[in-house]
């Protein structure tokens, strides 16, 4: 899978990708992430990439004939047909099922927003969906970006170094609830013990404990879930 990010900030991108897991999905489960840089398309010899928005407004826009060529030349520089995303707060939210959907493509090109939002011919132009990560306000699309690089490359087939630890994770089980709570060792810290059910080696015995501490944990946090969620009345 190649995912490339069209930003005006690489530089705030570029830690995270040469770091831990995503460096991982690189190296080990052949995920190719790259930085398109913006301002090398911007205009004039300042590499202008905003403009103040027609009618009034607050702020700056980016411009349309800087994202466009920027987007374009992405789009050539990979074989398979790009999936193209927009890091918005007015887009689709994000959830666990479009990370599924978007890591099952070949080639994602996601276009870091900035300022106050981008010419809309860009979007008409070049297609593709906006994506918000939450409903709040951030002051640039490079930390949604890396969310969305980061939950994607996350599902590629040898990121994790358990895969069974993905498909346990709270929203990836398929029970579509929380996970309950997790201990390691020390079996007692200060007073605090493991629950004894954990040490039983009684694996059915722990399952539905940890089904029981699952329904538990998305009923008083997330209740706004239960509808989705497999439970029944045993758990
Ligand atoms: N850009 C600014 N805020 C955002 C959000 N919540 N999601 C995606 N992109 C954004």
């Amino acid at each position: 899978m190649v995912i490339q990010v069209v930003t005006l900030f690489p530089e705030i991108l570029a830690p995270m990708l040469t770091t831990s897991m995503l460096r991982r999905a690189q190296t080990v489960a052949g995920v190719e992430i790259r930085l398109v840089p913006l301002r090398p398309f911007g205009i004039g010899i300042h590499h202008q990439t905003d403009d103040y928005p027609f009618g009034g407004g607050p702020g700056m826009l980016l411009r349309a004939d800087v994202v466009v060529p920027a987007v374009e030349w992405a789009m050539m520089h990979h074989k398979a047909v790009a999936r193209v995303i927009w890091t918005s707060p007015q887009g689709k939210p994000l959830d666990q099922a479009l990370c599924r959907t978007l890591a099952q493509e070949d080639h994602l090109i996601i276009i870091a927003g900035h300022y106050e939002g981008i010419d809309e011919r860009a979007l008409e132009i070049l297609g593709g969906s906006e994506v918000s990560i939450g409903d709040y306000v951030l002051t640039g699309g490079e930390l949604p970006a890396l969310v969305l690089v980061d939950a994607i490359t996350r599902l590629q087939t040898g990121v994790l170094g358990a895969q069974g630890g993905a498909l346990t994770d709270t929203f990836e089980d398929g029970s579509g609830g929380l996970e309950g709570p997790q201990y390691t060792r020390p079996e007692q810290y200060r007073q605090w013990r493991v629950p004894p059910i954990l040490l039983s080696g009684n694996h059915q015995a722990i399952q539905a404990w940890q089904r029981a501490m699952s329904a538990e944990r998305t009923t008083t946090r997330r209740p706004d879930l239960l509808d989705a969620k497999r439970i029944d009345d045993a758990d």
